[in-house]
């Protein structure tokens, strides 16, 4: 059974500057998930420790917060069946050069730091983390998504 579910996103700030932001709202909208959460801001360092926190040992957690604040990004959550797997798989591979042509990453991606997206990954509890480090309850919207109701 597949469940319901939210994910963060974000367009980091290559994909801003690059004009990417409609064209990656797009791709999910077209597949069918639900935008229940959006904000344009630029990331200051202590959030961007604390939403890369799982690197911080790593070689490349200094880049990386530098990068994740170098320019304003597009922060999001996605709702739908699986949005957590599926946005997974419509973002492609961390590294752009493995990332599959019809992924966000294969298609746009420029290295491993310039990816142009984020999303949750699919470990417990890492869409709700994020989730709620960028957006506070009141400002998920609950709606209905339904074509029936707006198309003939
Ligand atoms: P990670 O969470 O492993 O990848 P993903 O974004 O696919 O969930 O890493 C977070 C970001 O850190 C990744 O998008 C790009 C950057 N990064 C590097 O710069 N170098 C690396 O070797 C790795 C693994 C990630
Ligand atoms: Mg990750």
């Amino acid at each position: 059974m597949t469940e319901t579910e939210r994910t963060f996103v974000m367009v980091k700030p290559d994909g801003v500057q690059r004009g990417l932001i409609g064209e990656i709202v797009s791709r999910f909208e077209d597949r069918g998930l639900k935008l229940v959460g959006a904000k344009f801001v630029r990331i200051d360092r202590d959030l961007a420790e604390r939403h890369y926190g799982e690197h911080e040992d790593k070689p490349f957690f200094g880049d990386l917060v530098s990068f994740i604040t170098s320019g304003p990004v597009m922060a999001m959550v996605w709702e739908g069946q699986d949005a957590v797997a599926q946005v997974r798989t419509m973002m492609g591979e961390t590294d752009p050069a493995e990332s599959a042509p019809g992924t966000v990453r294969g298609d746009f991606g420029l290295d491993l730091g310039r990816n142009v997206i984020h999303g949750s990954d699919t470990e417990e509890g890492s869409n709700e983390r994020e989730i709620d480090l960028f957006f506070d309850e009141d400002e998920l919207l609950d709606y209905e998504r339904s074509d029936e109701t707006w198309l003939y």
